[in-house]
């Protein structure tokens, strides 16, 4: 045989080798650390997991940890919650890491603070935790301790004992002034006790998206009153807001003033709710996203000038009237069916999508609302308290 396609089945075959490698769904080894040293990630699916195989991610700067949804209170038999953290320092503060991710676990919340008070001393300056839930109550605060100076914290799918009270007990955690953004998706609950709420001097975004539960009536009690004073970009994707005009009365009553507001994905009404009051929005506000809202007209009662307007992906089916809208200086109309009408037909004939009559841009970003339905219908379930 010729060498030449016999070199080829060759490389054909070890690549196909390597691509099973490389897609098996279980690697024998939880954990993956690139050769740059910079991600790690583990997966502890193994029923008898091999912890161990952890330590290689001391070297890494992104490290991932998911715990396979099993229960970590066989750990804090092995943590001594009297012990003195700083008989860890050194080998806290020799840590890469700078992002930290832990997700699917059940975890005692003495355990969880027990870890960040340590933490505390390393250089971590992004938190995630995702599909986690909390048990037992949290254990008091350190008087005195540093805390842990993280600039973003992210929480998806964390459910804690404490109920509200939760972001009460995990600021004292942090230290203080520095967060700077805020992320809290699919939470099982928003309702904080304000009272207990420090101001986050910093906190410059708060992403309150995907939580199809909150509601304008819920958005009230997330948006605690005067503890956000630097906020500048507020998310709420998703976040079931019925009106633009409801969440200017939401905003107006928690003296909370963005200039970046983010009501993309929720499907919002044109027309006021009949008895909310007329709302002026804050004079910070500057930019406006009302994007995939299922709109058929230009809402009623939006901020009278604005530099960025964002209507895409609606379903106006006529171009709005200038007495219609702000004065903007940057309008985006995209993807609404007025436009996608009026467009040279494409190759294929039809530039619309004849199922959900969006623009075809607009229609892979409109699956991740289906998903976020299915989501919709759980925290339906849960409520919020
Ligand atoms: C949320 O987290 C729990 C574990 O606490 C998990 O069982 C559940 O599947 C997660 N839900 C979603 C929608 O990911
Ligand atoms: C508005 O939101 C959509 C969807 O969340 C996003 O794709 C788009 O970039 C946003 N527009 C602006 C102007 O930020
Ligand atoms: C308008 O907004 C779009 C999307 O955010 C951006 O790419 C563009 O640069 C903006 N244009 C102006 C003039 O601000």
């Amino acid at each position: 045989m010729d060498p030449a396609p016999c070199a080829l089945l060759l490389l054909l075959h070890l690549l196909r080798v390597s691509a099973d490698t490389l897609t098996s769904p279980l690697p024998r080894e939880p954990c993956e650390l690139d050769d740059e040293d910079i991600r790690c990630a583990c997966n502890f699916l193994d029923p008898q997991p091999d912890w161990s195989s952890a330590l290689q991610c001391t070297v890494a700067v992104d490290v991932e940890i998911r715990a396979g949804g099993r229960s970590l209170e066989p750990f804090l038999q092995r943590v001594d919650p009297e012990a003195d953290p700083r008989q860890y320092v050194d080998l806290v503060k020799a840590l890469r890491v700078r992002r930290l991710t832990v997700g699917a676990a059940r975890v005692p919340a003495p355990l969880l603070f027990g870890v960040l008070r340590v933490l505390a001393y390393s250089r971590l300056r992004e938190l995630t935790l995702e599909d986690i839930e909390v048990t037992g109550a949290p254990p008091p605060a350190p008087l005195g301790a540093s805390g842990l100076g993280i600039a973003t914290l992210r929480l998806r799918n964390v459910s804690w004992a404490a109920g509200g009270a939760w972001l009460a007990h995990l600021q004292q955690w942090l230290k203080p002034g520095l967060l700077q953004v805020l992320n809290i998706a699919q939470a099982h609950s928003l309702a904080f006790p304000c009272e207990q709420i420090r101001s986050f001097p910093a906190l410059t975004t708060l992403d309150l998206s995907d939580n199809p539960g909150l509601g304008e009536r819920g958005l009230v009690g997330a948006l605690c009153p005067h503890k956000f004073p630097a906020l500048q970009n507020l998310a709420l994707r998703n976040a079931g807001m019925e009106t633009p005009n409801g969440v200017c009365v939401g905003l107006a009553t928690a003296g909370v003033q963005p200039h970046r507001l983010d009501l993309s994905f929720n499907s919002l009404r044109a027309t006021a709710n009949a008895g909310y009051p007329e709302c002026l929005w804050p004079s910070s506000l500057n930019s406006l996203n009302l994007s995939f809202a299922g709109l058929e007209q230009v809402p009623q009662g939006l901020p009278a000038r604005l530099n960025v307007l964002d209507l895409s992906c609606n379903r106006l089916s006529r171009a709005p009237r200038p007495d219609e809208l702000p004065k903007v200086g940057n309008l985006s109309l995209e993807g609404n069916p007025f436009l996608v009408g009026a467009e040279a037909p494409s190759a294929q004939g039809n530039t619309m999508n004849s199922e959900s009559g969006m623009a075809p841009a607009c229609a892979r970003s409109h699956l991740a609302v289906g998903m976020s339905g299915t989501l919709a219908v759980l925290q339906g379930i849960r409520g919020f308290a």
